[in-house]
């Protein structure tokens, strides 16, 4: 047998974000000083539980029982995930800790209505660990809120275990379908990391170009660079409240979905922009959003990481570089972890944390009254 299988260190993160294109999974061992990847996968959703997933985003009818079946099908999808990564390890369902299963986010809405609000990532935890015959660890946000935090961005710690560094200030981005940033201070001056979403990541890009184009990304964002930015529809953008708003803060499909967007559009009546300028346009307000923030909250870092889907449109990634002369722009692949794992060794950590009732949030982050243990075990 090979050494990693006799760890009793090896835990299974599982990430699908607000961009709704799948489960991203790693399998990691974490009996070293620093976590090893033995294996990751991706397993998209199928089409209807995407559509499926895209119309829990907003209130509709009979959600109960819509919710419910969508949860059986992402049990799923990420009981597939899960056998693929014991299959590309050779490691048995027996050795692996435990799952850390993000589920999708259907609602964002903490601190709302009586100051508690609430949060929902819809998953069948329970027919996940029938499936996969391992614990698996869920509900990662709703303690965080409870304890009066955003429950969001929880990628931070991790963020700072994996590229936190001496002598500089460094930014970690994830754009995913909604951007966050974690603010690492150089971690010889013991200041507090902090972190929270900046705004729209992936999430408005891809639903413009799924209507406009058909696919459900704009591959290497070479159609938004085709566009023209309208500045003027750019500058109404940006007055929305969210991105003055000080942190901690998150954000969700909640706020970014194509209505948002349409309410800007719809006085514009017969001057419409091309299609193609709105991709541009929308592409810029993805970097926008990250470099003000960068530059009003991190005014000395150095670096910034990118990672997330989003770290492969090269227009957002141009446009961030530009935005940000004084910053090396870099992503987590130049360190070493690709960009598509990041988050899913995130939940693999907050699994590891909940397991060994370790504490997961980072309250200078997510505004909690303090840490707290985060997750629900559904033993095997
Ligand atoms: N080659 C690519 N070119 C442009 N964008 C891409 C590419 N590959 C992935 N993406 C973007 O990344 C998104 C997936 O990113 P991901 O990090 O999984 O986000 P989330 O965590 O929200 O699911 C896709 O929906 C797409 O917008
Ligand atoms: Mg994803």
């Amino acid at each position: 047998m090979p050494a990693a299988t006799q760890s009793s260190e090896m835990y299974i993160g599982l990430m699908s974000g607000t961009s709704m294109d799948g489960a991203d999974g790693v399998l990691v061992d974490f009996s070293g000083a620093q976590p090893v990847v033995l294996a990751a996968a991706h397993t998209p959703f199928p089409a209807p539980l995407r559509e499926a997933f895209g119309a829990l985003q907003q209130p509709g009818d009979d959600e109960i029982h819509r919710e419910a079946m969508a949860s059986n099908s992402l049990a799923r999808v990420y009981a597939d995930c899960v056998a693929a990564l014991l299959r590309t390890a050779d490691v048995p369902a027996g050795s692996v800790t435990a799952i850390g299963a993000h589920g999708q986010t259907i609602r964002h809405r903490p601190g709302q209505y009586d100051g508690i609000g609430y949060t929902r990532q819809s998953q069948h935890p329970a027919l996940l660990a029938e499936l996969a015959d391992i614990d698996v660890v869920a509900d990662f946000r709703s303690r965080d809120i409870a304890a009066g935090g955003q429950g969001a961005p929880l990628v931070p710690a991790v963020h700072a275990a994996l590229f936190g560094a001496a002598g500089e200030t460094r930014v970690v981005c994830n754009i995913g379908g909604i951007s966050n940033i974690s603010i690492l201070p150089a971690t010889n001056t013991g200041r507090p990391v902090t972190g929270f979403d900046c705004g729209p990541g992936n999430a408005l890009l891809d639903d413009w170009n799924q209507r406009h184009c058909g696919t459900p990304y704009d591959d290497g964002g070479a159609w938004a660079a085709s566009g023209k930015v309208d500045t003027a529809l750019l500058a109404q953008m940006l007055a929305e409240p969210y991105f003055r708003a000080p942190p901690p803060k998150s954000t969700g499909r909640d706020l970014f979905h194509p209505g948002w967007l349409q309410t800007l559009l719809e006085p514009l009546d017969d001057r419409q922009p091309p299609a193609v300028d709105v991709q541009a346009t929308l592409a810029t307000l993805t970097a926008t959003a990250i470099a003000q923030d960068v530059q009003r909250y991190a005014p000395h870092a150095q670096r910034l990481i990118v990672c997330g889907g989003g770290a492969h449109n090269a227009f957002v990634m141009a446009t961030l570089a530009q935005l940000l002369p004084h910053v090396q722009v870099q992503t987590t692949a130049d360190f070493g972890v690709p960009v598509s794992q990041v988050e899913a060794i995130a939940f693999a950590w907050l699994a590891r944390q909940c397991v060994r009732r370790a504490f997961g949030n980072v309250p200078t982050v997510t505004g909690a009254a303090g840490p707290r243990v985060l997750g629900a075990i559904y033993p095997r």
